[in-house]
């Protein structure tokens, strides 16, 4: 989840524009926000009207629980996708924020309004100049450690959106569909390959993929270990699960993907094995503390002589949590930046 300042600074810089009378909003309004922050605040006129996209699950969940009515894509939307207010909250990843841009857009009832806001690190003022130059009558105003920023659409917007940021969607990384936004998107992460050369060949049974991006350790160990019977994939981020679904496609072990935050959710299912590359962070800033618990969320999710295999940056600590919940520890190989552990029998204790 992005941190409570920075979406302080968001609700912020989302109201301005209406209490300037700049940009209208009435209760018949449709007001739709995207990639809102679990704990966003929304100017009261929207609340009947509103519906969100959030594809995280830990800050859908945090939204849902409010009583919002929120979804994880803009394809799960019933009915007519037609908004009067698209507010897109943009996030620290450019080809994401385009993306949003080109589908706010697409979604925006003529003479509707787009507002898009973020930080100065959310590359907010490189958004601006973007869009200023394809669109005339771009508004802004800097405030809060951020811009807000909101023009009125019509169908020379949507064109000229569509044609300069249409097909991020699809950019991949080494042959495979990624996320815009999502981890390791460009490319194959190092610590990931290193892990994926250590996994033993004769791995066998049912094998878990925990926070799973784009596939690519499930691909990997399914090519490596020919006596996998089935893989599970757990992902948050709701756009790189369906990305793995795509790659996984031609594999013909059966799977199942799982939208899922492993800080917080159970798992149904027992696994043989379990390979992981933990997050570290959702914000800038390093989080062992959500890795720690995604191990001993593992730790309960396998058979008694099951195996997790894992890979993470030689600084995080999570040696501690590890002893802790198995019985055998090792490490498989270590570099100058990562550490590759295996860790089997896990100590018995129920989800
Ligand atoms: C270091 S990446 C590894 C991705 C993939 N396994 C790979 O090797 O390319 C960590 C992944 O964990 C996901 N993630 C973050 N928080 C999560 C949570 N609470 N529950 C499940 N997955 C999470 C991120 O979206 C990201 O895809």
């Amino acid at each position: 989840m992005s941190s409570a300042s920075d979406a302080l600074n968001k609700s912020r810089l989302i109201a301005l524009p209406f209490e300037r009378g700049c940009v209208d909003t009435k209760p018949a309004h449709r007001v739709l926000v995207m990639a809102a922050p679990g704990d966003l605040r929304f100017p009261a006129e929207f609340q009947d009207g509103l519906t969100i996209i959030q594809g995280f699950r830990p800050d859908f969940l945090a939204l849902q629980k409010r009583g919002l009515n929120v979804v994880c894509s803009l394809d799960q939307i019933e009915g007519t996708a037609a908004f009067d207010i698209v507010i897109v909250c943009l996030s620290r990843h450019r080809r994401l924020n385009e993306t949003m841009l080109a589908k706010a857009a697409k979604v925006c009832v003529d003479h509707g309004a787009i507002i898009a806001a973020g930080s100065k690190t959310d590359g907010a003022g490189a958004i601006r100049k973007a869009l200023s130059r394809l669109t005339g009558d771009l508004q802004s105003m800097p405030k809060h450690h951020g811009l807000v920023m909101w023009l009125t659409v019509d169908e020379a917007v949507r064109t000229a959106w569509d044609d300069a940021f249409g097909d991020r969607d699809s950019v991949s990384a080494s042959g495979f569909v990624t996320a815009p936004g999502g981890f390791s998107a460009d490319r194959i992460d190092v610590g990931s390959a290193l892990l994926a050369e250590h996994l033993p060949a004769d791995l066998s049974g049912a094998c878990a993929d925990f926070c799973a991006g784009w596939g690519y350790l499930s691909i990997a160990a399914s090519e490596r270990c020919p006596a996998l019977t089935s893989l599970d994939l757990f992902e948050a981020d709701w756009a790189s699960l369906k990305a793995a679904e795509t790659n996984l496609s031609g594999i013909a072990m059966p799977r199942a993907f799982h939208w899922r935050d492993l800080s917080s959710e159970p798992v149904e299912g027992r696994f043989d094995v379990i390979v992981m590359n933990p997050p570290f962070h959702t914000g800038r800033a390093a989080e062992p503390s959500l890795g720690e618990a995604i191990i001993e969320r593992a730790s309960t999710c396998l058979k008694p002589g099951g195996r997790l295999f894992l890979v993470a940056n030689r600084q995080l600590p999570y040696e501690a949590v590890l002893n802790s919940r198995f019985r055998n520890v090792r490490f498989m190989a270590e570099t100058s930046i990562y550490k590759v552990i295996e860790a089997a029998r896990p100590a018995a204790s129920p989800q």
